[in-house]
C-alpha cells in the first residue's frame, strides 16, 4: 500500500474522491475512492478496485488528451489510487456530450437508444447535489451568471476537442464513446483546463464487437441498471486503454 501523499487537510469529499492539500500551493492530491453511487446516491456499494481503475484510466485519457493540446488538471499518478493535479477553481456547470442517443436523453425526449447524434449534442447541467444537478437552459445559465458568455464558448469548444480525442482512442480499441461528462475549471493563472476525472463512471462506452444492447456495455450503467460485472467491464476498458497508451508518468 503506497503512503498517502495529502500532507494537508482534505479539501473536499466528492462520492467517488477525496481531494487533499500538499505541502506546495500548486499540487493537490486526489484519492480515488472504491465508492459507487448513482442517481444522487440513492444507490450506494463499494466495489473493490474500481478507484484505482478509474484513476488509472483517467491518467491514461488526461496524457492522451494532453498530447492533442488540450489543457488539463493532471500533474502525474502517486501509488495506484492517488493522482496529483493542480487546485483549480470548478466551474459548477458539467458538461455532458453525446454521439449516440442513451441515458436521460431518451427518457426526456422520444428518441431511441443508440440513435446518432451528428454534430454531438451539448447538455449543461448546474453543479449541485441539492438540486439534483439540474439540466440548465441557455437563459438560465446566463441569469446563473457562474460563466461569462465566452467561457461558455471556450467551454463547449473544449468539450468538443475532449469529444474528438476521446472517441479517437476508444475506436482505437473497439468502444464506442456513446456519452460521457466532463467538469472544468481555471487554475490560479485563469486558464481554463479540463479537472475531475474521466472513466467509465463518468463515460457510456459500448463494446463494438457486442451486438446485445446489455452486454456491450463497460460502464457505471452495468452497476445502475444492476447487470453485474461492473468491475471486470471497468478492467477489460483498462486493459484496451493501456494496450495502445505508454504508461503513465509518476508525478515526482
Ligand atoms: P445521463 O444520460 O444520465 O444524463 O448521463 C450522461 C453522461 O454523463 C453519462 O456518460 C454518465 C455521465 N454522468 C456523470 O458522470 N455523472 C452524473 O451525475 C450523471 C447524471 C451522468
Amino acid at each position: 500500500m503506497t503512503l498517502s501523499p495529502a500532507t494537508g487537510p482534505l479539501l473536499y469529499e466528492g462520492k467517488a474522491k477525496r481531494v487533499y492539500a500538499t505541502d506546495r500551493d500548486d499540487v493537490v492530491a486526489v484519492e480515488y475512492k472504491d465508492d459507487a453511487t448513482a442517481f444522487n446516491a440513492l444507490k450506494k456499494a463499494r466495489l473493490l478496485g474500481k478507484g484505482a481503475m478509474n484513476c488509472r484510466i483517467s491518467a491514461l485519457l488526461f496524457e492522451h488528451l494532453e498530447g492533442l493540446g488540450v489543457p488539463t488538471h493532471y500533474l502525474g499518478l502517486h501509488g495506484d489510487h492517488w493522482m496529483m493535479v493542480r487546485p483549480v477553481k470548478v466551474v459548477p456547470v458539467e458538461v455532458v456530450v453525446r454521439n449516440l442517443a442513451a441515458g436521460s436523453l431518451c427518457s426526456q425526449m422520444p428518441i431511441a437508444a443508440g440513435t446518432p447524434l451528428a454534430p454531438p449534442l451539448i447538455d449543461l447541467y448546474y453543479k449541485d447535489d441539492a438540486l439534483g444537478d439540474p439540466l440548465l437552459s441557455e437563459a438560465r445559465l446566463e441569469r446563473l451568471g457562474v460563466v461569462t458568455t465566452d467561457q461558455l464558448q471556450a467551454i463547449r469548444t473544449l468539450a468538443l476537442r475532449v469529444n474528438e480525442g476521446l472517441r479517437g482512442l476508444f475506436g482505437q480499441v473497439g468502444l464506442q464513446l456513446v456519452d460521457f461528462k466532463i467538469e472544468l475549471g481555471f487554475t490560479a493563472a485563469a486558464e481554463l483546463v479540463l479537472a475531475d476525472e474521466i472513466s467509465p463512471d463518468t463515460c457510456r462506452l459500448w463494446d463494438l464487437g457486442v451486438s446485445d444492447a446489455q452486454e456491450r456495455i463497460l460502464d457505471k450503467d452495468r452497476f445502475r441498471q444492476d447487470l453485474g460485472g461492473v468491475v471486470e467491464a471497468y478492467g477489460e476498458v483498462l486493459k484496451r486503454v493501456q494496450g495502445v497508451c505508454p504508461e503513465p508518468r509518476v508525478y515526482r
